[in-house]
Parts: structure tokens; C-alpha cells; sequence
């Protein structure tokens, strides 16, 4: 897949690729949207979330008081960053620089802490955020640039496929790499894609290599369903802009008024799951798919799930993919927690 760089990204010091499958990429949009839409149970695939306006609803969710998450792994981070950063930098016995590699890093609001941490003991540091959002990623990148004029950014816009690809190419340029993957983005996954994905980002990691993992803790279902369903009605926006995109770049007609956002917690599968309800029995155009689409009421379309972790589902996962679990930090109320993973030497975990 061919790099393209952003025309007026040309900073000596960002430079943002787009490397496929990234909200650029109209073509895998409405071949998706055709395949989730005639699937049955019907369903749309969470990554089409964060087009500019839901990157901003995102971040709108990540302020509500419902969405405990952000705070809380925040809290961590502005606590545990100095540890998190001497952790990879320890292990190899030199002075060389760290790399920071962060996975599904939306504006890097919270990456924050761990870059200055980081500063605080090396002179200068290479950020290279991967996120699908376009916006989200430039604004971001902006912002950390103007305020660390030590700070490199090699930016990636597209989906985890193509930019392990490219990070895998790169491996041996890097030296020593600290990698992210915050918030609830592990979640997103089930198991199996879960263990796919971290044995994905350890074949681009070396023995003494760090990754660390946010996971979101098993809790009171009350909790967790007002987190993912707040009285504002921002992840009810959230949700059905989904639906408002498909409106603006396919030609469709759904009715937003007429789909409700559910979001139930499923204890013993451990995870809340996201839908979109036709409130009625209704017939949806998009046009520039020729395709209608029929909706009985109550029927509903999955969106996303969201995986809660106990202390211990960590640790065999990331044995499984080639990690050690080094160390585990939680926030004060123990909501959330922070998981420092080292790569183990089994280099063939890819
Ligand atoms: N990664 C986030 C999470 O699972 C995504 C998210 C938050 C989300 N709220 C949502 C996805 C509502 C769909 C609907 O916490």
C-alpha cells in the first residue's frame, strides 16, 4: 500500500502517512457497509465511528462523568507514567533512545504524560501515533508539537492491518520501542482478535520491548451501562452518527429519529454490547450502493462491543502472545487498569 503524504503536514517535524483503510478509504466503506447491512443478525464495523464529527463525539464521551474510563486511566498515567517510562527503558543495559508507538491513539490527549516522561530522561523522542481518524490524529499531533520542540512525529492514518505492515518493515530502524494501547481499545476485540492483535504488535517488537495495555474492569452492570449510555445523549450520538455517515458520504436515507441507541451489559460474556433499534418497521435507500434495506421494529444492527477484564484474563493472554504481564496498576477506586506487558524473547510469536 502506497504512502501519501498530507499536503500541508510538511513540518520538518510531523510527517502523517496514510497507509490504508483509513476513513480515506471510501471504497472498503461501502463494500462494508453493503456486507454488514445484508448480513444476518445485521451488523457495522466499529472503525467507521471515527469520522471527523465522531472523533469530537469521542472526545466528548472521554468528558462525560458517566465515562469513568478516561479519568481513571488518566489517573494512572499522571501517577505511574515515570515508572511506565523507566520500565522500557530498563532491560537493554544502554543509553539508547525509546520510541513511543502508541495503537488507536485519537488525539493522544492522555499520551501526554508518558511523552514527558519520557523527555525526562532522553533528549529527544519519536512519537509515531496509528489511528484511523485523520483529524484526530493532525490535531493531535499539532498540539503535542507546539507545546515539545524535542518532539518527532511519524504519524500513521489508517487501520492496524497497514500499519503494522509498515512498522513491521521499520523494526530494525526503531532501537527500543515503548508501545500504547489505551483506553478501552483492547476491549473492541473478542478473544481470539484480542490474541491475534498482541501477537500482531509483538512480531514488531523485540525481546525487552514494552507494551502497555488499558483494560477496562468487570463491575456493576449499572455502572458500565450508564458509561456507555449517558442521560446527555452523547454516545446515543455517538452511535447513530454511524448511521449519519452512511447518510452523508453513501447517499442513504435512514431516518435517524427512528433507530435507538442500546447499550446492555452481558455479565457472563463480560462485555457491553452497542446497538442501533429500529424503533419501526422501516426501509432504508442508499443509493449509491442500489440497495434497500428493510428494518422490522425492535430489530437491532451491533455496532461495537466492549470487553470488561478481571485481574488475571490478562496474563494468560499475554503469554499466549509472546508477553510477559510485568506489572498491573489500577486507579484509586479500582475501576480501570494499566498493564505494563514486556516482550518475551520467543521471537516467533509473529
Ligand atoms: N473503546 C471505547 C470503549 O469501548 C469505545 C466506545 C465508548 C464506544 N463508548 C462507546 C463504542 C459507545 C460504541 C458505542 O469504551
Amino acid at each position: 500500500m502506497a504512502t501519501t503524504t498530507i499536503p500541508g503536514t510538511t513540518d520538518a517535524r510531523l510527517r502523517l502517512h496514510r497507509v490504508g483503510g483509513g476513513d480515506g478509504a471510501p471504497a472498503s466503506f461501502a463494500a462494508d457497509v453493503r456486507r454488514g447491512l445484508t448480513s444476518t443478525p445485521k451488523r457495522l464495523f466499529p472503525k467507521y465511528f471515527y469520522d471527523a464529527l465522531g472523533s469530537a463525539l469521542f472526545d466528548a464521551i472521554c468528558r462525560l462523568p458517566e465515562y469513568y474510563l478516561t479519568r481513571a486511566e488518566d489517573e494512572i498515567l499522571a501517577r505511574r507514567a515515570d515508572d511506565i517510562a523507566r520500565a522500557a527503558r530498563e532491560g537493554f543495559g544502554e543509553r539508547a533512545p525509546v520510541t513511543l508507538v502508541e495503537f488507536g491513539s485519537g488525539s493522544s490527549t492522555k499520551t501526554r504524560r508518558v511523552i514527558e516522561a519520557l523527555l525526562r530522561r532522553q533528549d529527544g523522542l519519536t512519537y509515531i501515533p496509528v489511528d484511523i481518524s485523520v483529524s484526530a490524529l493532525e490535531a493531535g499531533a499539532r498540539a503535542l508539537l507546539e507545546s515539545h520542540p524535542q518532539l518527532r512525529v511519524e504519524a500513521y492514518a489508517g487501520d492496524y492491518d497497514a500499519a503494522l505492515a509498515r512498522l513491521g518493515e521499520r523494526r530494525g530502524a526503531r532501537g527500543r520501542t515503548l508501545a500504547l494501547f489505551l483506553g478501552s481499545n483492547i476491549g473492541n476485540f473478542d478473544a481470539g482478535e484480542a490474541e491475534d492483535f498482541l501477537r500482531r504488535v509483538r512480531s514488531v517488537l523485540r525481546p525487552g520491548d514494552a507494551l502497555l495495555v488499558g483494560a477496562d474492569l468487570k463491575k456493576d452492570a449499572g455502572v458500565l451501562e450508564a458509561a456507555y449510555d449517558d442521560p446527555l445523549g452523547v454516545t446515543a450520538a455517538f452511535n447513530l452518527n454511524l448511521l449519519a455517515r452512511i447518510n452523508r458520504e453513501l447517499g442513504a436515507d435512514f431516518d435517524l429519529r427512528s433507530f435507538r441507541h442500546v447499550a446492555r451489559y452481558d455479565g457472563r460474556a463480560g462485555r457491553v454490547e452497542m446497538h442501533l433499534e429500529s424503533t419501526r418497521a422501516q426501509t432504508a435507500r442508499v443509493s449509491s450502493l442500489d440497495l434497500e434495506i428493510s428494518f422490522g421494529a425492535g430489530e437491532r444492527v451491533h455496532t461495537e462491543n466492549s470487553y470488561k477484564y478481571d485481574a488475571d484474563d490478562l496474563s494468560g493472554l499475554a503469554a499466549r502472545a509472546g508477553f510477559a504481564l510485568e506489572r498491573t496498576w489500577r486507579d484509586a477506586a479500582g475501576l480501570f487498569s494499566s498493564n505494563l506487558l514486556v516482550a518475551t524473547s520467543r521471537d516467533d510469536a509473529a
